[in-house]
């Protein structure tokens, strides 16, 4: 909602129906699209990539934020269960990346910006493998970063801490809300909305000499 207050075409492509979203985008006079994708299939994205090219004419900023966090103790782990995780937050961004990165060159200008987490460094219990696929994002957004400078393309990385959102509200993560609010420099729980500026900086031109970087959106939680 944010990048279409500030005039940009928005598509949401999700496995959820996002047409609520559409509507509040349109009222602000842009042009916005929601596209059913599966994230853990690769053709499910390469057709989202191609109607959003003969639909919107091609994707400047890539938000990749789909991603799931299913609690799980590694031994009762199995390769199926790790290899689900991987394939929606991980594997994604190589499907979404070879959809958009030929127009952002051909444009000279891109944005790709991922949302990762803090347990890219922090790890998290019973979540092994969630914790593996948000450092890759982390690895890959760096090295892919210094393939596309040149074109004009960044790739930057959001980590936020513990957010309330409807998932972690209704899952096991609801207990720690306050536990965790204590460890933070600033003392209550991450809201969507605290990430709203930092992703909108990242997109934005004012973010041109950024890339690689992971932006830490947390709280100033201790851990980290
Ligand atoms: N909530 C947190 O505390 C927290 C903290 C750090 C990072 N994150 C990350 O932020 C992102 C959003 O998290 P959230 O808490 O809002 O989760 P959420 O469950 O509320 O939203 C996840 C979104 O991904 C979509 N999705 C799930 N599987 C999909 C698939 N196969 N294909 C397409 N879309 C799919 C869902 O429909 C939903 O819209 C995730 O990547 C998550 O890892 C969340």
């Amino acid at each position: 909602m944010r990048l279409a207050e500030e005039g940009a075409n928005v598509v949401i492509a999700d496995i959820a129906p996002a047409e609520e979203v559409v509507a509040e985008a349109e009222k602000l006079g842009v042009k916005a699209l929601a596209i059913h994708c599966d994230m853990s299939s690769g053709e499910s994205i390469a057709a989202m990539g191609q109607q959003v090219a003969s639909e919107m004419g091609g994707c400047d900023i890539l938000v990749h934020n789909a991603g799931i966090y299913p609690a799980q103790l590694f031994e009762e782990m199995s390769f199926d269960d790790w290899r689900r995780v991987l394939s929606i937050n991980l594997d994604s961004i190589f499907h979404l990346t070879k959809a958009v990165l030929p127009g952002m060159k051909e444009k000279g200008w891109g944005r790709i910006i991922a949302v990762s987490s803090t347990t890219f460094h922090s790890g998290l219990a019973y979540n092994s493998h969630y914790s593996a696929s948000k450092a890759g994002l982390i690895a890959f957004a760096r090295a892919l970063a210094s393939e596309s400078g040149e074109f004009g393309i960044t790739v930057n990385t959001i980590a936020p801490g513990l957010v309330r959102t409807p998932t972690t509200e209704g899952g096991p993560q609801s207990q720690w809300f306050d536990m965790l609010a204590q460890q933070q420099a600033i003392k209550r729980t991450e809201t969507p909305d605290d990430l709203v500026g930092p992703m909108a900086f990242l997109a934005s031109d004012d973010a041109a000499f950024v890339t690689g970087q992971t932006l830490l959106v947390d709280g100033g939680w201790r851990f980290v």
